[in-house]
């Protein structure tokens, strides 16, 4: 097949979803390499959308809030960006369908649910179905792209290589199991999501494993900020000697008011912040990981504050934990922090555009810098949201015209790595790359890595995700001080927060 859109889109999650809907009615490709709209992150994702809807709240206390969280590392342009139209795009969500917890005021009046999650001033999240959020706005989203007329939908289609003409893009090439193939287009927009796979332990499915920044780098893009990665603090603890995606517990359990407490049942984080549980999610992770390195183990308490409403609540959470034997109701979970969100990614400017003419990026595997260092909690699905909107109506306005061939290209078949690659990444990066890191550990992981890479090579295995591997050890080594999510216990922490 050889074809020609206005648009190309890879990934199909929330925020490759809300791009192809807004660029209408420029003819869009929307490409994902496993079932439409199902496997990635979005689907997962518990905590809902953080927006300034409540009457004691507002746009600018919500950019203050994600300024705070980001140790002022943010680029402000992009969070004023995020922050302002929050509220609009969750009412332009429910009115195509996305079904939000809501209640009736004493006024009869329906109004948003709003929940708390750490480091937010104000009570600004939108659930829906409890802690089903993700999956019940991707169902809503995908279903408006079925029925959209400018979208193709290509399932089990693997971008291998953006294509360039002349320094801007003129197609993608395409691996599928009918046969390899390139697509002509002027546009090609990255929405691929993020890194978690590349971990020993993280709440992201096996597709987050970097492969659009892994493509992003091969046509000659620049990453920034790839030390930025979140860790996040309760992903149910694993059975012994498993690794890779663990259930999410989610922040709202704390904000609900469940604490953490540590083998000898003591709430140990309000010696950490006097935030406690709803203290920025790297403080509250660091904390965990500290009392896990000294032996110990970690559960999160929800017995008092949610206790029998557990199940009607947070219906996912509860199934997890039954599926483990746990009844939360009448006993503490088992936590352990987790790779959960990477802020870095694709660098790209204010049109989400990276230094190749017309190869975007939005979403997770993008780099806007509206994150900063430390992402305030419920700010991604919004973040896939408002940017994938907001380049989706650029995309559409601008005078683009479609490249009528591609250029030459080698085809290229990507294998899916081996076990035991994933499991020797994940577990250099975890040991070394994690949530506590230092000089001596990032270079022993440099080495394994390029060791790794060499081997990979001469066997003819795919070496995309050491490569991204590599990028996060890099930024890391070279980011000396700590600040946010990167945390150097070599360093003394930078003082940035109070420049803000
Ligand atoms: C959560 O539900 O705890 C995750 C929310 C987020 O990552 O924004």
């Amino acid at each position: 097949m050889n074809d020609q859109f206005d648009i190309v889109v890879i990934g199909s999650g929330i925020a490759g979803l809300t791009t192809a809907l807004a660029a209408a009615p420029k003819r869009v490709a929307l490409i994902t390499r496993g079932a439409f709209a199902l496997d990635g992150s979005s689907c997962w994702a518990q905590g809902g959308i953080a927006a300034a809807l409540g009457d004691d709240d507002t746009p600018q206390l919500h950019a203050h809030d994600t300024l705070v969280a980001g140790q002022y590392l943010n680029d402000r342009g992009a969070v004023g960006r995020l922050t302002s139209v929050a509220p609009q795009t969750v009412r332009w969500l429910a009115a195509m369908g996305a079904r939000f917890d809501t209640r009736e005021n004493t006024r009869h009046e329906k109004r948003f649910v709003l929940g708390r999650e750490a480091a937010h001033s104000r009570a600004r999240i939108v659930h829906a179905g409890g802690d089903a959020s993700g999956a019940e706005i991707m169902r809503a989203l995908a279903q408006a792209v079925r029925e959209a007329a400018h979208i193709t939908v290509l399932e089990q289609a693997q971008a291998t290589d953006l294509l360039t003409t002349n320094g801007r893009v003129s197609g993608v090439a395409i691996q599928r199991a009918q046969g390899n193939f390139a697509v002509a287009t002027s546009a090609v927009v990255l929405a691929t999501g993020g890194i978690g796979a590349l971990y020993r332990y993280t709440t992201n499915p096996s597709a987050a494993d970097g492969s659009g920044i892994a493509l992003a780098l091969r046509a000659g893009a620049v990453l920034s900020d790839m030390e930025f990665v979140q860790f996040h603090p309760t992903a149910l603890a694993p059975r012994s000697g498993h690794s890779g995606q663990l259930p999410l517990l989610t922040e709202a359990l704390r904000g609900a008011g469940a604490t953490l407490i540590n083998d000898t049942g003591r709430r140990f984080l309000l010696a950490h912040s006097p935030a406690a549980e709803l203290a920025p999610r790297d403080v509250v992770a660091r904390a965990v990981w500290a009392e896990l390195e000294r032996g110990g183990q970690v559960f999160l308490d929800a017995r008092k504050a949610v206790g029998a409403t557990f199940p009607q609540r947070f219906p996912t959470v509860f199934a997890a934990c039954q599926a483990r034997g746990i009844d939360p109701r009448e006993q503490p979970i088992p936590v352990v922090p987790a790779e959960h969100y990477l802020m870095g990614g694709i660098r790209v400017d204010e049109h989400a555009e990276t230094p190749i003419p017309g190869i975007y990026a939005v979403g997770e595997c993008a780099c806007s810098g509206v994150h900063g260092a430390n992402r305030l909690a419920s700010n991604s699905l919004l973040e896939g949201l408002v940017f994938g909107r907001e380049l989706g109506g650029y995309l559409a306005r601008i005078n683009s015209s479609t490249t009528s061939h591609v250029a030459e290209f080698a085809a290229r078949n990507i294998e899916p790595p081996t076990l035991d690659l994933v499991q020797k990444i994940g577990d250099i990066l975890w040991r070394n790359a994690g949530l506590v890191r230092d000089a001596q550990g990032l270079f022993s992981a440099r080495e394994q890595l390029a060791a790794l890479r060499h081997d990979c090579a001469e066997d003819g295995q795919d070496v995309d995700r050491i490569r991204v591997a590599q990028s996060i050890v890099d930024a890391a080594l070279a980011r000396r001080d700590s600040i946010g999510a990167h945390y150097r216990r070599d360093a003394v922490a930078a003082n940035t927060a109070a420049n803000g």
